[in-house]
């Protein structure tokens, strides 16, 4: 089993990492001491399919658990699932002894994790990621958070998971189409921090698609230890250092939510922006051809989109100018200068982004 540690002073935590892992969970559990009884939050495909296994293990332990299901969308980062799961777990915690555990992708992730931080002003809860991008992203990290009907993530607090389990056999039934949009988050790790990783997806890619054990050990431990040393650098994003996380994620919001968070998942959305990014540092001679070419032709070789197809440009325009990460009124860029190497950059002129989108879209 891999451990990494996510070091935080006494918001420590263990990121575990390891092929069937998910059946040792009751004894990791107990040995973190969190309470005697788990609501594990999840929905009803995956309470079928890992739940009563998950609950089995942590039985063998004297830990008792109930599953809450929520829908399987994003629907479920709402008020209304929120104040209904803190309405029925506190019904469940009798012996004030409640701790949460985040079973699914990172719609429950952010949702169990907002729901811990404020039930009795914060209880502990662990995150079992079940997706390749909750896996190797959004189960770490600490941010939390619900949607408003205006915006994504717009009420949140972060609050660090007690230890995130991370069974990478989980994405053997992953429908292809999330597994790539957790493969545009890796190359995004690649591309931001780390050459070598971005020649592994290159030289791999049918080992990779093909969920080659191996290989997706080592690239997930690559990913998850370069997000845990910038979230120890820079835990609540006061220092610009988490910032670089955001590569691809500016035009990619904007495209998301252009598209009514339909035409686009996540991942498809931040591949484009990726490439749009990459496309004003180009323009800016930040960024030589090549290796735009090269950002390019990753996210083409793992079959992500490149190129923007029937939305208008002002609506892409106009979700941009709503970006919360923008700081007052100033957009931010992360912006390639190497593989492996980004720089941030404001006050990008509107026209160089819209130049940017226009080259890799097919925008009325
Ligand atoms: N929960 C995701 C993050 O903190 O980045």
């Amino acid at each position: 089993m891999k451990i990494i540690k996510l070091k935080l002073k006494e918001r420590s935590y263990p990121i575990y990492i390891e092929e069937g892992i998910i059946a040792k969970s009751g004894s990791l559990l107990r040995r973190l001491q969190l309470g005697s009884d788990a609501a594990i939050i999840t929905n009803q495909y995956l309470e079928k399919k890992i739940g009563q296994r998950l609950k089995g293990s942590l039985k063998k332990y004297n830990i008792s658990s109930k599953i809450y299901t929520v829908p399987d969308s994003e629907k479920a980062k709402s008020f209304r699932h929120c104040l209904n799961l803190i309405d029925k777990i506190s019904k469940y915690d009798n012996n004030k002894s409640l701790f949460l555990i985040a079973l699914g992708g990172g719609v429950i992730g952010d949702l169990t994790g907002f729901v811990a931080s404020i039930y009795k002003r914060g209880i502990a809860y662990i995150q079992i990621p079940t997706t390749l991008l909750a896996q190797i992203d959004s189960a770490i990290g600490g941010k939390t958070a619900i949607d408003l009907p205006i915006a994504k993530n717009l009420i949140g607090a972060f609050h660090q998971p007690k230890a995130v389990i991370v069974d990478p056999g989980l994405l053997k039934s992953l429908p292809k189409r999330q597994l790539k949009a957790g493969l545009a988050e890796i190359i995004k790790y690649a591309a931001i921090k780390d050459k070598p990783l971005f020649s592994f997806l290159k030289n791999n890619y049918k080992k990779i698609i093909s969920l080659d054990k191996k290989a997706v050990e080592l690239i997930e431990t690559k990913c998850i230890a370069i997000k845990t040393r910038i979230v120890e650098q820079d835990e609540k994003e006061k220092k610009g250092i988490r910032t670089i996380l955001n590569f691809g994620h500016t035009i990619g919001h904007a495209i998301e939510s252009a598209g009514g968070y339909n035409k686009y998942n996540h991942g498809e959305a931040i591949s484009i922006g990726m490439i749009c990014a990459a496309q004003i540092s180009h323009n800016l001679k930040l960024l030589r051809e090549e290796n735009l070419d090269k950002i390019i032709s990753l996210v083409r070789l793992y079959g992500l989109p490149t190129r923007i197809k029937g939305i208008a440009l002002n609506k892409i325009m106009s979700s941009l100018a709503k970006d919360k990460k923008f700081i007052h009124g100033r957009n931010r860029f992360v912006l390639p200068v190497e593989i492996g190497k980004v720089k941030v950059i404001s006050n990008i002129p509107q026209d160089a982004i819209r130049k940017a989108i226009l080259k890799h879209g097919s925008c009325y």
